[in-house]
C-alpha cells in the first residue's frame, strides 16, 4: 500500500474513532442533563470545539508559534486526557452495571431499582472521570521521578563497578513541554548525577527542532561523559534528518546503527527507530547487527532502541541490556490496555535469554498530560561487575 494512502486511512480512522468516542460520551451526558434544543446545539458546538482543540493547537503552533498556541494547547491536551479517562470509566459502567441490568430486563422484568441505578451510575462515572483526570494531571506534573536499579553485567570490568548510567526518554519538547518542565528535567538529572546519560528517542516534537533552545538545554544535562541518544519515531514526524542534525548540534551524540566504547569496558550501541528504515520494520534486525559490527566480544553490550521490539533478535546478537521507551507505559487510560496489543512489554523489566530489557514510561508525555497508573521518570542503572 502506498505511503500516502496509508496516511489517509490513518487520519480517517483517527477521525472516526475520535468522533465515535464523543458521540458515546454525549449520549451519557444527555441522559442526565436532558437538554432542550437550544442547549443541545450549544453543547454539540462546545464538544466539537473541544474535540478539535488539540489538533487546532498544533496547526496554530506551526503557523504562529508555540506561545500563541499555548492556551489552545492546554484546553486540547486536558480535554484529550479527560476523554480518555471518562471513556474508560463509562465503558466500565456499561460492562459492570448497564449490561447486567439490560440482560435482567430481557430475561424478566428487571429489578425495580434499575432505572435509578442507571442514573446514579452515570453521575458516579462522571464524577469519577473528573477526579481521576485531576489525579492524573497532578501525578504527571509532579514528574519526573527518579528510579534506581542495580544491574549485574557478567562481562563488566571491575573498574566500572558502580558506573551510573541514567536513561531519559520520550521528552517530546514543544507544546506544553516548555521551559518550566525542562527545568524540572534538568533538576532530576542533576540529582541522578550520572556518569553517562542516554536518551532513547522522541526528544522533540518541534518542527526541525524549532530554534534549538530547548534541545540545547537537553544537550547540557548533567552527565560526566557526552550524552548518547537514538532517534525515535517523532524525530521522523517532526522533520527527520534536519531534526537529527539539530540534536547533534546541541552536543548530543546520536547513535545511528553504530556503537561507542566507554572507558574501554562497556559497549553502548544504538539504532534508529524503524520509521527511519527504508523498508519499515523489516530492516530493524539488520540495524541491530550493523550497530554491533566490530564491537569487542569480551565487553558487555547495552543497546539503545526507541521501541521495545525484536528483543529475541537483540538477545541472540549478544546484547546484555536493552533500553527502550515509546510506550509511555500506556500513559493515559485506555492506552494502558491498547498498548499491550502492540508491544509484549509496556513498562519495566523483562528477560530474553541472557538479555534484560527495560521499557521506561518516559520522562515527559505526549498529548494528554494525564498519567493514572505510572509517573514520568528518569532511570538510574547502577552497573555491577560480577567478574
Ligand atoms: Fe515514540
Amino acid at each position: 500500500m502506498p505511503v500516502w494512502l496509508r496516511g489517509i486511512l490513518f487520519v480517517l480512522t483517527v477521525v472516526a474513532v475520535w468522533s465515535g468516542v464523543h458521540v458515546y460520551l454525549y449520549s451519557k451526558f444527555a441522559v442526565i442533563f436532558q437538554p432542550d434544543k437550544a442547549v443541545k446545539r450549544w453543547a454539540i458546538f462546545a464538544l466539537v470545539f473541544l474535540a478539535a482543540s488539540y489538533f487546532l493547537a498544533r496547526g496554530v503552533d506551526s503557523f504562529f508559534g508555540r506561545d500563541v498556541a499555548l492556551p489552545l494547547h492546554w484546553i486540547g491536551a486536558v480535554w484529550l486526557g479527560y476523554v480518555g479517562v471518562a471513556f474508560s470509566v463509562f465503558f466500565l459502567y456499561d460492562i459492570l452495571l448497564n449490561l447486567p441490568l439490560w440482560i435482567a430486563a430481557k430475561v424478566g422484568s428487571g429489578p425495580v431499582w434499575a432505572v435509578k441505578a442507571k442514573y446514579w451510575g452515570i453521575r458516579a462515572a462522571m464524577l469519577a472521570g473528573i477526579l481521576v483526570t485531576v489525579f492524573g494531571l497532578v501525578r504527571n506534573f509532579s514528574g519526573p521521578v527518579i528510579k534506581t536499579y542495580e544491574i549485574a553485567l557478567d562481562k563488566l570490568p571491575k573498574s566500572l563497578d558502580g558506573f551510573v548510567l541514567v536513561q531519559g526518554s520520550d521528552i517530546h519538547l514543544g507544546g506544553l513541554v516548555g521551559d518550566w518542565y525542562v527545568s524540572r528535567i534538568e533538576r532530576a538529572f542533576e540529582k541522578a548525577d550520572g556518569d553517562l546519560v542516554v536518551l532513547t528517542g522522541d526528544l522533540s516534537d518541534e518542527h526541525n527542532g524549532g530554534d534549538g533552545a530547548l534541545l540545547g538545554r537537553l544537550g547540557k544535562l548533567r552527565s560526566k561523559k557526552p550524552i548518547l541518544a537514538v532517534a525515535g519515531n517523532h524525530e521522523r514526524y517532526s522533520g527527520g534528518e534536519p531534526l537529527v542534525q539539530k540534536i547533534k548540534d546541541s552536543g548530543i551524540d546520536v547513535l545511528r546503527q553504530t556503537h561507542r566504547i566507554i572507558d574501554d569496558g562497556l559497549v553502548i550501541a544504538g539504532i534508529d527507530d524503524s520509521v527511519f528504515m527504508p523498508n519499515g520494520l523489516g530492516d530493524v534486525p539488520a540495524a541491530i547487527d550493523e550497530s554491533l559490527k566490530g564491537a569487542p566480544a569480551e565487553l558487555p553490550v547495552i543497546l539503545l532502541s526507541h521501541r521495545p521490539s525484536l528483543m529475541e533478535h537483540a538477545a541472540k546478537a549478544g546484547v546484555d541490556l536493552m533500553l527502550t521507551g515509546h510506550t509511555h507505559g500506556g500513559q493515559t487510560p485506555p492506552f494502558g490496555i491498547l498498548n499491550r496489543f502492540a508491544f509484549p512489554v509496556i513498562k519495566g523489566f523483562a528477560n530474553y535469554d541472557q538479555m534484560k530489557l527495560y521499557v521506561t514510561t518516559g520522562t515527559a508525555w505526549w498529548g494528554a498530560p494525564v498519567r493514572v497508573f505510572n509517573s514520568p521518570e528518569i532511570v538510574r542503572f547502577v552497573l555491577r561487575s560480577s567478574l
